[in-house]
């Protein structure tokens, strides 16, 4: 017995309609195979998921689509894979191991062939001559987690075209390894495990020490809602400070004696001393170099607020939310250092906002997004107000949407993408 896929989510009609543009392009054939994965916004707990701490993103109704069908016959065996808004298009070659190539790291095909390696490691059947399109309404690069959508997507396609299921942690696992052996980026495993793993109207914590994960409902409508306010700017130092960071985390477990940041928690709890991981850190403050402080300093009060927060949230308390949401953003800024002016101000002109409980940066800092928790009172007002505050800082737009909770990836039936006009 077959199972019916569920329809292409109304949210999703302009990707879908743009990467069925993009198929129709490269074969005949109608879509064979379709599957999509979201973005994400993290409510809290930055930089803690390669420290093994914890978590709190969602999953948004943004999302990257991937649709395929086969190539015409006599066409040869490749997988023809194309985007409508991603960059150049690429030819794979199934019938041999793919491996990580240096020369186009910074290809977005990068992050489908470490995902398509994963499925030849699992020497799943993948058929020959197939073609693959993408197309996404994440914005590209701008803290939104556009990249594990896309290895997700490919990851629920793939599954969906070889007729097998992953283990949901393994999926975000393989999506995570083909973007640091493929892609060349060190990211830490929130981003795959939320795309994969999230639940409509739910924040996913995340325990990234084992991999656990617990759904926290967010407040419906009525109650509060998430900005989402996009500074645009992209600072050319993320990517190496993103490493330098986590080598300061990496310094500072060592100097403490521990394995891993997170484990200062059970260190605490473990010596005669008195006080929790921030107490053991201060009595060690001589071991360790001004950075690696400020690195582990951020990264054990952030794991508190963290668990704070998701009771928080499970309560219904967002006044506590929010307040934890202005420590995080102030401790990233002045610890951990990967705030930028952009998003102080756009932070700090939502916090001035009748209404607006709390408002952080999102993601891995450097630009990209801020997000603010708001009041329904606030939803009419304080969008306007930030903007006109951030043109007048730097005489350049900033974006703004409300973004929802959304579920995760998913496989969706094929011929409900929208048909083709003419
Ligand atoms: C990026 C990485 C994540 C995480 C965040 C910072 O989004 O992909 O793994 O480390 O930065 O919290």
């Amino acid at each position: 017995m077959t199972t019916r896929l569920p329809p292409l989510p109304h949210h999703l009609a302009r990707p879908a309609a743009r990467a069925a543009a993009r198929l129709a392009a490269l074969t005949p054939a109608p879509p064979a195979w379709a599957a999509f994965a979201p973005g994400r916004v993290n409510l809290i707990g930055e930089h803690t998921d390669y420290n093994l701490g914890l978590v709190l993103p969602f999953a948004i109704d943004l999302a990257c689509v991937a649709l395929a069908a086969p190539l015409p016959k006599g066409q040869g065996t490749h997988w023809a894979l194309a985007s409508d808004d991603l960059g150049r298009a690429d030819l794979v070659d199934p019938t041999t191991f793919i491996e990580p190539d240096p020369a186009s790291r910074g290809h977005w095909s990068a992050y489908v062939r470490g995902v398509l390696r994963h499925f030849q490691d699992l020497h799943a059947a993948l058929p020959h001559g197939i073609a693959v399109a993408f197309a996404s309404s994440v914005p590209l690069g701008a803290g939104l987690s556009s990249s594990a959508s896309l290895e997700a997507a490919a990851a629920t396609l793939l599954e969906s075209i070889a007729g097998i299921t992953l283990d949901p942690r393994a999926k975000a696992n393989a999506c995570r390894n083909a973007e640091h052996d493929f892609a060349g980026v060190p990211c830490g495993i929130m981003d795959q495990t939320v795309s994969v793993m999230a639940r409509a109207g739910h924040a996913l914590l995340i325990d990234c020490r084992d991999e656990s994960t617990r759904h926290v409902p967010m407040p419906p409508p009525d109650l509060a809602s998430i900005l989402v306010i996009n500074t645009r700017v992209k600072h050319a130092l993320a990517d190496g400070a993103y490493a330098e960071r986590r080598q300061a985390c990496r310094r500072a477990a060592q100097r403490l004696g521990l394995q891993d940041l997170r484990a200062a928690e059970a260190a605490a709890q473990n010596t005669a001393e008195s006080g929790g991981p921030l107490a053991f850190l201060e009595r060690r403050r001589t071991a360790l170099d001004p950075d690696a402080y400020r690195a582990a300093h951020h990264v054990i009060a952030e794991n508190l607020r963290v668990a704070d927060a998701a009771r928080a949230l499970a309560q219904g308390d967002l006044v506590t939310l929010g307040r934890l949401m202005n420590q995080s953003h102030d401790s990233l800024r002045d610890d951990f250092r990967v705030s930028c002016t952009e998003l102080d101000t756009a932070v700090d002109a939502a916090r001035d906002c009748p209404g607006v409980l709390g408002a952080r940066m999102t993601g891995g800092g450097f630009g990209g997004c801020a997000i603010a928790l708001l009041q329904p009172h606030a939803a009419t007002h304080a969008p306007e107000a930030i903007k006109a505050r951030f043109l007048d800082a730097f005489g350049s737009p900033c974006e703004t949407f409300t973004v929802h909770a959304s579920d995760g990836a998913r496989s969706f039936d094929p011929s409900s993408v929208p048909a083709l006009p003419g």
